[in-house]
C-alpha cells in the first residue's frame, strides 16, 4: 500500500482530477447560422448563446459521453454555407486545438470541421482560414470580371 501514496502519484492522481474537472465543464458557443446569422461570418457573439456543456444531455449515441469540446462544423453545400458551433464529446489529440479540417470534400460539398479544449475557443478564429480562403475566392471572382 505504502507504495501507492508516492509524490508522483499523488501529483498525477491530483493533474488528472483536474483535468477531468475542466474537461466537464467546458463552455462553447452554440448556434446555427441557418438560424440566426450571427452564428456564421462574420460572427457575433454579442448576444449569441453560450452554453454550459456539462448541462447538456450527451448524444443518443454516446449516452457516457463528457463535454470536453467545442465544434464548429462549417458546411459549404452546393454553394450555400451553414456554420454550425456547439459542444463536442469525442477528443482527438491529433486534430483537437489544430487548424480546421476539411472533412469532406467533392466538387459541392465542403465540410470544414474544428475542435478545441477552451472555454468559448468556437468563436470567430476557429474558422478563419477558411474565411481567408473565402476572401480569396471571393477576389478572384470580382479581379476575374
Ligand atoms: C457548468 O455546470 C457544471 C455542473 O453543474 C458546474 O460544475 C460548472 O461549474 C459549470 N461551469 C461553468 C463555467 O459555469
Amino acid at each position: 500500500m505504502k507504495s501507492f501514496l508516492n509524490v508522483p502519484v499523488i501529483v498525477y492522481f491530483i493533474s488528472l482530477m483536474g483535468f477531468v474537472k475542466q474537461a466537464s465543464s467546458i463552455l462553447c458557443y452554440d448556434c446555427n447560422s441557418l438560424f440566426d446569422p450571427r452564428c456564421g461570418t462574420p460572427f457575433d457573439p454579442f448576444s449569441l448563446g453560450v452554453v454550459n456543456c456539462s448541462l447538456r444531455d450527451a448524444p443518443d449515441h454516446l449516452p457516457d459521453a463528457l463535454p470536453a469540446l467545442c465544434r464548429t462544423m462549417k458546411m459549404d453545400i452546393y454553394g450555400k454555407v451553414r456554420i454550425v458551433r456547439g459542444c463536442g464529446y469525442i477528443t482527438d489529440p491529433a486534430s483537437d486545438d489544430q487548424p480546421c479540417q476539411r472533412k469532406a470534400n467533392s466538387d459541392q460539398l465542403f465540410i470544414t470541421y474544428c475542435s478545441c479544449t477552451t472555454d468559448l475557443c468556437n468563436n470567430a478564429r476557429a474558422i478563419q482560414g477558411s474565411a481567408l480562403a473565402a476572401i480569396v475566392v471571393g477576389l478572384t471572382l470580382i479581379l476575374a470580371r
